[in-house]
């Protein structure tokens, strides 16, 4: 006689006792990420102001931009960033297992028209061809700059929106990660912790500081807790230009100890990894995932440094539906 071993369904409690379901312990995590397909070019209307690369060139000039901004453009870059925030705020209530990233990046898409504004991805330039969405969608182990696609999102999936408005001449950028469904109790610390790195980040980020103090703190707390800080990816300078060549490392790096000055504004985006925090691109020349396949999170503000302190000009209306706030 043969002994069959039948394993639970994904719902019943799981075979080692521990009373959690099946799905939530032994079953093997969820497969690998692929690539779906893409939905045509989305278009924007000729009455909304573009950026240059809105043509769809695949290059751009970038030109000197102060760090330190005029009082004028800031108070177009709290409007901005409020814009972004309460764009980001509304995509996260339409995650849920069975929606595709790409039904997400039309809601973006539609959204930022409504506001006035150019989603800030489209057609920005990229190694190899222009970013084709208007939103992007970070499944799981990937890192960033995932892009929508056909696949459905499932339970038990994490998900990084990344939202990034054009309006009044300059940029908001900001992201989040959702829990779609319920997903493992190692992806919720990760997803916590990121989120207090990111908390952590901003709160270093002091007028008479140094631009290392960001990633020390940030570093300090990923790695107190066992996750890997992402290398390949940091914060940057932001404003009339979507990137200025400041960089916001999120690990300590010695060299960065230029001084944080008030009226500078940048971004602070930790990559957090549960496991090793070095990435792979994929062949698109934007989908960045790790080597071993674990899971990255993600949390994004645009900051204003003011005398008193970091200002988030990513806040929303209402923070209560935002997972920066919420979690
Ligand atoms: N929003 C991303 C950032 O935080 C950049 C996206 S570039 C894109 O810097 F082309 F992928 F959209
Ligand atoms: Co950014
Ligand atoms: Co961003």
């Amino acid at each position: 006689m043969e002994i069959m071993r039948v394993l639970p369904k994904a719902n019943e409690s799981c075979w080692c006792g521990s009373g959690v379901k099946y799905k939530r312990c032994h079953k093997r995590s969820q497969e690998p990420v692929t690539a779906g397909r893409l939905s045509p070019l989305r278009p924007v209307p000729d009455s909304i102001v573009k950026p240059a690369w809105a043509d769809g060139s695949n290059h751009y000039e970038r030109w000197n931009e102060p760090a330190v901004k005029a009082p004028e453009i800031i108070e177009r870059m709290r409007r901005t960033g409020r814009e972004a925030a309460d764009t980001l705020a509304y995509l996260g209530t339409l995650v849920a297992p069975g929606v595709t990233t790409d039904e997400i990046d039309a809601a973006c898409h539609q959204a930022a028209i409504d506001r006035n504004a150019y989603p800030s991805p489209l057609l920005y330039p990229g190694t190899k061809a222009p970013y084709p969405k208007s939103v992007c969608a970070s499944v799981n182990e990937v890192i960033c700059h995932g892009i929508p696609d056909s696949r459905p999102l499932e339970d038990g999936d994490i998900l990084n929106l990344d939202v990034t408005l054009f309006k009044e001449g300059v940029h908001g950028d900001t992201n989040a990660t959702f829990f779609v469904g319920e997903v493992d109790a190692l992806s919720q610390r990760l997803v916590r912790i990121t989120k207090e790195c990111t908390e952590r980040g901003i709160a270093a980020a002091q007028p008479g500081g140094r631009i290392n103090d960001i990633g020390r703190a940030i570093q300090t707390h990923a790695e107190a807790n066992g996750f890997g800080v992402v290398r390949d990816f940091v914060g940057h300078g932001i404003g009339e230009q979507f990137h200025t060549d400041l960089q916001i490392c999120h690990y300590y790096h010695p060299d960065l100890n230029d001084v944080i000055e008030p009226g500078m504004t940048f971004t602070i985006e930790p990559m957090i990894t549960v496991g090793n925090f070095r990435g792979r691109m994929w062949s698109d020349g934007w989908t960045a995932v790790t080597v071993d396949g674990g899971r990255s999170a993600q949390f994004e503000h645009t900051v204003l440094i003011t005398e008193q302190g970091p200002e988030i000009l990513t806040t929303p209306t209402d923070t209560g539906t935002h997972p920066y706030w919420t979690l």
